[in-house]
């Protein structure tokens, strides 16, 4: 080292700043500041303000240990690493991960981003709702699927409609009609690349999917049944609280008669209070009234003059307006905007709390794509999706200061084909920036996920360092009550629920691993 350079380097190094080359630059200065970078990059990390407690900090040495393990085994012997690939080919591989055995144990907070039409998994749809009497299906004159409830089925000619029961004992084999059903009824394919080539190809096949569900769950008995349901196979996934993403598409009578949306509320409130009432430990459901961005504009207003009615009449149940659907092709929030804007002209302005779907594009600069600016300028409270934000710095740096939260779904994203392998998705660059994110499933079940733990792991194992441990999952669990739409003094009941379990798994995990030893080994 050159005389001139100690002396420039020796006082900069006590600053912790450093104007110095390279080539001028000791070897311990080199690491000092190749440590200093880390150390920030560490620290601006989403989970990096939470301490961890001793126990905690354990399990977060057992999870990243496994994390590691699985990681580099990729990265050095090529392994698959589950989140590069398509889901439907993963899954299995995943359900075998030890990191997922973990993530799936424990309580995960809130679902803040799913549907209602894609909550209650397949399997049970088929092998009990279709088993059930007056349950029909037909095939239309396209060769699709329809199912319904009926009296007396009509009979179009583009559809002869059948018993399902009838069907069933004829093909001799209720197990494998079963399959079929569930094969005929799922967007889930062996082959996702060659049969879905385009983001449009998937959207297709997910629309029939909704349809024939719609066709079966929303006759009123089966609706109650199939929301207990799916507040049930969210609690087994250790999931407390859900937010749903609700049409008001009216629930229907096996005559054929449709009830009004008012009716539809109630269900859902009266359906959710049974359940609370049998599940204590159950935090509780609300809604997300839902238009759908296809609509025309008069249809968009009166949505949104009906959810101010009912904001009021029913604030235990209903907490906020959104607009859903494919966005690529749709209609961007721009075009509705006069009807969204529509509550804070009534006198006195009443203030509706958006949490607009927005950015689930990747049509950079399009008008869909620029919905992302208009959900920031509606005030929206969260953002659904967010995929495209990366692309929007302003809005970006908006989202954080006004702390509005983005749902990261990783796996609708991979499925519905924004991205193929995680790793280069987006909200990475969120988590390393600590945005206030949280995590959803979208719709779970028509892509056969668990309620949220597939989405966490996917989260867990690809937008986060390899070293990140409990702490991201905690914080995941936290934001999700923190940003829900619960009161505060709600927040507070959820916090001391979650916290509860939260306790017990990690003491759970604990005794496992002293007994097994080697749990994670
Ligand atoms: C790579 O595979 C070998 C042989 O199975 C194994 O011993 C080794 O631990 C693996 N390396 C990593 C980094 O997982
Ligand atoms: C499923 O689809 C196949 C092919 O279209 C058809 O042959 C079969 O009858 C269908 N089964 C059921 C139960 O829907
Ligand atoms: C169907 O689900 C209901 C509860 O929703 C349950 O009571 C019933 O036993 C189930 N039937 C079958 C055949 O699984
Ligand atoms: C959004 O919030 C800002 C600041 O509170 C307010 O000035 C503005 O009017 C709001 N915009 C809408 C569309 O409600
Ligand atoms: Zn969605």
């Amino acid at each position: 080292m050159t005389y001139s350079c100690f002396k420039a380097y020796f006082p900069l190094l006590l600053l912790n700043v450093l104007f110095l080359h390279i080539d001028c630059m000791s070897i311990s200065a080199y690491t000092l500041e190749r440590q200093r970078i880390m150390k920030s990059e560490e620290s601006d990390m989403f989970g990096s303000s939470l301490v961890l407690n001793k126990q905690e900090g354990l399990i977060s040495d057992i999870l990243i240990k496994a994390k590691r393990a699985e990681i580099e085994d990729s990265r050095v012997n090529g392994t698959i690493f589950p989140p590069a690939i398509n889901f439907f080919e993963s899954k299995k591989l995943i359900d075998s991960s030890k990191v997922f055995q973990i993530i799936k144990r424990m309580p995960k907070g809130g679902a803040l981003h799913t549907h209602g039409s894609a909550i209650t998994s397949l399997d049970w749809l088929v092998k009990n709702v279709t088993y059930r009497a007056n349950c029909y299906m037909c095939h239309d004159n396209q060769g699709h699927l329809q199912m319904h409830f009926y009296d007396t089925p009509p009979q179009p000619s583009y559809c002869q409609w059948e018993s399902v029961q009838h069907v069933r004992e004829r093909s001799g084999n209720a197990l494998l009609f079963d399959q079929q059903l569930i094969k005929n009824i799922s967007i889930i394919v062996d082959d996702p690349h060659s049969t879905y080539v385009t983001v449009n190809d998937v959207w297709r096949r997910f629309g029939l999917y909704f349809k024939i569900v719609n066709g079966l769950y929303r006759y009123t008995p089966i609706f109650k049944d199939y929301l207990q349901q799916a507040l049930r196979e969210f609690e087994e996934d250790n999931v407390q609280y859900i937010e749903i993403r609700a049409t008001l598409s009216p629930l229907y009578e096996l005559d054929g008669s449709k009830h009004d949306q008012e009716h539809k509320l109630l269900t859902y409130r009266d359906t959710v209070n049974d359940y609370m009432a049998a599940h204590p430990d159950f935090i509780g459901c609300k809604l997300i009234q839902s238009g759908i961005r296809f609509f025309k504009r008069d249809d968009i207003l009166d949505d949104i003059k009906s959810y101010v009615k009912y904001q009021q009449k029913y604030s235990d149940i209903i907490r906020g307006f959104d607009l859903i659907g494919q966005e690529g092709p749709g209609k961007p929030l721009s075009y509705y905007l006069d009807d969204l804007l529509y509550p804070s002209t009534l006198d006195p302005p009443v203030s509706v709390p958006y949490f607009f779907h927005a950015g689930e594009t990747d049509w950079e600069g399009s008008q869909v794509d620029l919905s992302l600016v208009d959900a920031v300028l509606l005030n929206t409270s969260r953002i659904g999706h967010g995929f495209a934000l990366y692309k929007h710095p302003e809005v970006m740096k908006m989202l954080k200061q006004k702390d509005i939260a983005i749902e990261v779904n990783p796996i609708s994203n991979q499925v519905l084909k924004l991205v193929e392998d995680l790793r280069n998705h987006g909200a990475i660059t969120m988590f390393a920036n600590d945005y206030p994110l949280v995590v959803g499933s979208d719709d779970p079940a028509a892509w056969g996920a668990l309620p949220q733990s597939h989405d966490f792991y996917m989260a867990y194992m690809a937008m986060t360092r390899e070293d990140a441990g409990l702490e991201v999952l905690k914080q995941l669990a936290i934001n999700s009550m923190q940003y829900s739409a619960m009161t505060s003094s709600e927040k507070m009941e959820a916090m001391k629920k979650w916290e509860r379990k939260w306790n017990e798994f990690i003491i759970e995990i604990l005794r496992q691993h002293s007994h097994d030893g080697q749990l994670i080994g």
